[in-house]
């Protein structure tokens, strides 16, 4: 099938390349010209394991292509799916800018029909106003041409984006057009050949079924984090209950990882929005609402536990800092947890050296060249002449480091670990002073309370 895809970011490059790969005809349009002009030579912009050979390979195979002009793009496309970015706006509800001005140019160049797939997170109702925003640009030219708009919301995860898009949990079709839905299924039948998991709904329920997904994932972490603040003060070990709740098959051992907070492109501006999608129907998300301040409290989690190592006074300290991607295996850093903590560090005056498999060029485009900031082309580099370390990203290469390095390395070895990647126990005999997140022992200043404390208060 001829396929058209507007936006070639996370979502875009990779669900454009894996319907190529599947023998589509694939065209992918982006504003963004030094993109394209990359794309074109070969050349990849993210860091996205399995994704550039497979880039490569059906860009030479005359399978895939770029452009930065969306009128033969919009020609092209017997489908036109829209995958451009919907980030926050000022009040944190969805900047459907972006989106709507997609569905502008799809007007203004449609020749006929065409199946006009909605893959960007958006609120519900979003489905009509890109059929409203295109029949007005139609109408503008006096063209009668029929077109469908679905919603297609993506479930992929940045850093297993390749494998997640060729074989899905489940494709959402929200549709109310039987012609638009059998294009979509005859499209996605490839990723369908071992079961069907196509789940067809209506355009709402879909819009709303991504929000539901990614909040319901955001409170499981929330909600671990707020279990393991009460670890901490009450001198439990937040990795012990884990253990002991995940075992229960109906709560189940994922996303109930405690550590600095959740970031990246999704979870922080879903759960934003879908609160204030509830607020414009007058309904007070609170569980929202709290998912997102337990959220915002972690990340400064770390900095909490380094200042009070060093009580308050971190003016001319030096952290190494291991992980400056949002989560493993991607180079993103949008709303990073690593960026709040080397924020706070440097307000604070301290100086940060920071490795990352992938995110250091990512990490000097936003930051630029600054003094208080050395970035290490490896982890055990990062601790020449730091104080301290901090984990910040779960990256497979940090579990388990050689920590009588570390130790003789730091000038004062303390390991704030972040995620709970390591056995507190297994640190201090290496002669370590460890902090993590919930583990009864990170608050030194947090008195273990007493058994008359922890009674349960005489009822009536
Ligand atoms: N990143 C993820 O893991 C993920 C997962 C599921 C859903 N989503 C959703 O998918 C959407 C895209 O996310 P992303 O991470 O791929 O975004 P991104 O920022 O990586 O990419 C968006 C791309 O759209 C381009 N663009 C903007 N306006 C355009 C226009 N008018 N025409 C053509 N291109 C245009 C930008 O230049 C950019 O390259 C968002 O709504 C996001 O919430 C993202």
């Amino acid at each position: 099938m001829k396929v058209t895809l507007f936006g070639t970011g996370y979502v875009g490059l990779v669900t454009g390349t894996c319907l190529a790969e599947m023998g589509n005809r694939v065209l992918c349009v982006d504003v963004d010209a030094g993109k394209v002009a990359r794309l074109k030579n070969g050349e990849v912009p993210i860091f996205e394991p399995g994704l550039s050979p497979m880039v490569k390979r059906n860009f030479e195979s005359g399978r895939l292509d770029f452009t930065t002009q969306a009128e033969p793009a919009v020609h092209h496309g017997e489908v036109i799916f829209i995958a451009v970015g919907t980030p926050p706006d000022e009040d944190g509800s969805a900047d459907l800018r972006y989106v709507l001005e997609v569905a502008r140019s799809i007007g203004q160049h449609l020749d006929r029909y065409a199946v006009v797939v909605n893959k960007s997170t958006v609120p519900v109702g979003t489905a009509d106003k890109v059929r409203a925003t295109i029949a007005q640009a139609l109408a503008e030219r006096g063209a009668v041409i029929p077109f469908d708009v679905v919603s297609n919301p993506e479930f992929l995860k940045e850093g297993d984006a390749v494998e997640d898009c060729l074989r899905p949990d489940r494709i959402v079709i929200g549709s109310s057009s039987e012609r638009a839905t059998q294009v979509l299924r005859k499209l996605y039948a490839p990723f369908n050949r071992n079961h069907d998991r196509t789940v067809v709904m209506d355009e709402r329920s879909a819009e709303l079924t991504k929000y539901a997904a990614n909040a319901m994932l955001a409170t499981k972490i929330s909600f671990m984090n707020e279990i393991a603040n009460i670890a901490e003060r009450v001198g439990a070990d937040v990795e012990q209950v884990r253990r002991g709740i995940g075992s229960d098959p109906r709560i189940g051992y994922h996303f109930i990882y405690p550590g600095c907070g959740y970031g990246g492109s999704c979870f922080p501006k879903d759960v934003q929005a879908l609160e204030r999608t509830a607020r414009t129907v007058d309904y007070d998300a609170r569980l929202l609402g709290a998912v997102e301040a337990v959220n915002h409290a972690q990340k400064g989690k770390l900095f909490e536990l380094i200042e009070r190592h060093y009580g308050g006074a971190l003016k001319g300290k030096t952290v190494a800092l291991w992980g400056l991607a949002f989560k493993p295996n991607t180079d993103d850093m949008r709303e990073a947890s690593s960026r709040r903590l080397m924020e706070q560090l440097w307000a604070a005056g301290a100086k940060v050296r920071a490795f990352d498999p992938e995110a250091r060029a990512e990490t000097t485009r936003i930051y630029g060249e600054r003094a208080d900031l050395t970035l290490c082309e490896d982890a055990y580099e990062a601790l020449d002449g730091a104080d301290v370390l901090a984990i910040v990203t779960e990256w497979k290469a940090f579990r388990a480091p050689d920590f009588a390095r570390i130790r003789d390395v730091l000038k004062d070895p303390a390991v704030f670990d972040g995620r709970n990647l390591y056995d507190p126990a297994q640190v201090e005999d290496m002669g370590l002073a460890y902090y993590g997140i919930g583990r009864g022992r990170s608050l030194a200043s947090v008195p273990v309370p007493s058994a008359a404390m922890l009674r349960p208060a005489a009822t009536a």
